[in-house]
């Protein structure tokens, strides 16, 4: 017996990192999949997005697994695109039972309008996107995961003025998507539908993985490597560890989307080695 016997969840971002982890993950436990990813770069955004080729490994995974995948190009700023992609999966897989909307990105030291508006509309509009596009299709029974981050949540980190336009929109996304899923619990928590976040912190995924993030780990360094950052990266950590890995956020979204938290919702649940009481110690709650 899995713990997502016969369940069907609908990822964002699923070709790579978390997204490729939870898919995985729920796959392991029963879950079929309907998975998203934009597989192509935003101009904004310092490094690069998934491929499609990453996409299909995801479906891969998931399909040695045993259970099947619906995967799908799409943009999650595209709210048209990815009900008319839910629509389709759904017929073919049945029914849909949860969703875990997380795509995101971080486009850190950026200047001018654009980056701010590209940081908002994928890591927080997108997120309203996928639950709407999922919403016709959720019963009572059903679970919601959205992503937010500690870091963003941490008044001074992301949205720092050197972190640019675009750290300003990565933190402002991220609170509006810990306050959508407050009120989420609270508006669809009468259908019996439940609403929680998580909030990882540094996750060892191709976002913490790029040069932009090295420079913001260790600015005294003109070019630093991954090596230079990695003895950095624990500051957002209180148990010393540079990291989680995705499977650990995976571990928790599976928790959420779970029978075992059936009464869990509107839960703001870290996932941060203790980073965010070592660095907003005495605020227990965001
Ligand atoms: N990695 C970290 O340190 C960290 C920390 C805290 C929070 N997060 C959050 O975790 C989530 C997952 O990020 P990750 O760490 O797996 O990074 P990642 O860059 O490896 O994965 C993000 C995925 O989202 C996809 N994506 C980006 N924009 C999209 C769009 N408009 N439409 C559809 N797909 C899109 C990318 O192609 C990629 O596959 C994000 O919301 C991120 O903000 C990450």
């Amino acid at each position: 017996m899995g713990r997502m016997d016969g369940r069907v969840v609908f990822i964002t971002g699923a070709a790579r990192g978390q997204g490729r982890a939870h898919a995985v993950r729920l796959a392991q436990e029963g879950a079929d999949i309907i998975g998203v990813d934009i597989c192509a770069d935003i101009d904004s955004n310092a490094y690069a997005m998934a491929r499609v080729d990453d996409l299909d490994e995801t479906k891969n995974l998931v399909e040695k697994e045993g259970r099947r995948m619906y995967a799908a190009v799409a943009d999650v700023r595209d709210r048209s695109s990815l009900s008319q992609i839910v629509d389709t999966a759904v017929k073919e897989l049945g029914h849909l039972d949860g969703v875990v909307a997380q795509a995101g990105i971080c486009p850190l030291v950026t200047t001018g309008g654009q980056p701010f508006i590209d940081a908002l509309q994928v890591d927080f509009v997108g997120v309203v996107n996928a639950v709407e596009a999922a919403l016709p299709h959720l019963r009572s029974g059903a679970s919601i995961v959205a992503t937010g981050s500690l870091a963003a949540l941490l008044p001074g980190a992301t949205d720092s003025p050197s972190n640019g336009s675009g750290g300003l929109g990565y933190s402002l996304a991220k609170r509006q998507v810990a306050s959508f899923i407050n009120d989420l619990a609270v508006v669809l928590g009468p259908e019996g539908i439940r609403a929680n976040a998580i909030h990882p912190t540094n996750c060892n995924t191709p976002m913490l993985n790029s040069e932009i993030m090295y420079k913001q780990f260790r600015p005294d360094l003109e070019n630093p490597s991954r090596e230079d950052a990695i003895g950095a990266f624990p500051a957002m950590s209180g148990m010393g560890v540079p990291f989680i890995e995705p499977e650990d956020a995976a571990n928790a979204v599976l928790f959420l989307l779970s029978e075992e938290a059936r009464y869990v919702t509107g839960v703001q649940l870290r996932v941060d080695a203790g980073g965010q009481v070592k660095l907003r110690p005495q605020l227990p709650t965001f």
